[in-house]
């Protein structure tokens, strides 16, 4: 029997503004999660079809019962992405049209992919989640606390959400394809996919948002575009566009920290992963424990002083 919970969520996005710059210490990570939030809505869009199409074809009741948790959570999460993203619409309108082509490119892997690449999608990238959010999280005293508490809110209810089904994804493939090597085989063009959507998002917020309110280049994040950037000084013959400073989310981040989520992304990838054996962040434990004992979790870092 599986353990996963399907909780709904709210954060008040509709109540007032929601800033793109919404830790304005660090423009480039409040730029980072915005993009993991319009990627959320396409990838879990694409989930949720996919899931309905595998159903048929998972013959173990308890993987059936996972896959219907797995995927109500994720309905969970698109639909808290979507009140977000919907927020950063109304204050930027040509955002929407990132949107659609976001969810787009999801929506063609819906119809041109078999459902076997689409399982090991979701299975390839969801494995790289626990390594990737665990930093974040363990480092949310500088990533999130500083930040517009209902988006900071959002991102640590998605992603403590992830790590409790980290296994989901790779259960399901399992079951219906169950072959590391198909998955591994696929893997290169899934994460081409992957970062191909980040980079239409990132190149939407640099068109419709004004650099003075997002305050870095939004596509800073990609080396290879960085070292464009950089020659475009010396070379002005390329023409590169500038659209603004491009510093890093994770610059600060002890090393350390960084090599080890590197290291837990490259190991996600290789046949017998077993994401159970995974280092938690501990920030998931205070959250369930918190969640079980009725704390505000939609405030995460203002409920006490919301409450008195
Ligand atoms: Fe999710
Ligand atoms: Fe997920």
């Amino acid at each position: 029997m599986t353990d996963l919970q399907v909780r709904k969520m709210r954060f008040a996005f509709a109540d007032y503004d929601v800033p793109f710059l919404w830790n304005e210490e660090n423009p480039a990570f409040s730029s980072m999660a915005n993009a993991v939030s319009f990627l959320a809505i396409g990838f879990e869009k694409m989930i949720v079809n996919m899931i309905r199409e595998a159903m048929p074809l998972i013959t173990d009741p308890e993987v059936a019962e996972e896959a219907d948790a797995f995927v109500r959570q994720e309905g969970q999460h698109s639909t808290a992405h979507r009140q977000h993203a919907n927020a950063l619409i109304r204050r930027y309108p040509g955002l929407q049209e990132t949107l659609n082509e976001v969810i787009a490119e999801f929506d063609r892997l819906t119809v041109n992919t078999p459902v076997e690449y689409r399982l090991a999608y979701t299975a390839d990238l969801e494995a790289t989640f626990t390594p990737v959010f665990k930093l974040m999280l363990d480092n949310d005293s500088t990533l999130f606390r500083p930040g517009d508490d209902r988006v900071a809110s959002l991102f640590i209810w998605h992603f403590v959400e992830e790590v409790e089904h980290r296994s989901s994804a790779l259960i399901i493939f399992d079951s219906v394809v169950g072959s590391d090597v198909y998955r591994m085989r696929m893997a290169p063009s899934i994460f081409r996919h992957v970062l191909k959507v980040i980079r239409l998002a990132c190149a939407g917020f640099n068109v419709h948002v004004p650099l003075e309110e997002r305050k870095v280049d939004a596509l800073s994040m990609f080396a290879n575009y960085r070292r464009r950037q950089k020659l475009r000084k010396w070379l002005p013959f390329l023409e590169a566009e500038d659209n603004g400073p491009m510093p890093r989310a994770f610059d600060h981040l002890p090393l350390r920290e960084q090599l080890v989520a590197l290291v837990g992304i490259i190991r996600s990838q290789l046949p017998k992963h077993n994401p159970d054996h995974e280092k938690l962040p501990a920030l998931a434990d205070v959250w369930f424990e918190r969640y079980e004992a009725g704390y505000d979790v939609s405030h995460w870092y203002t409920a006490d002083t919301v409450a008195r």
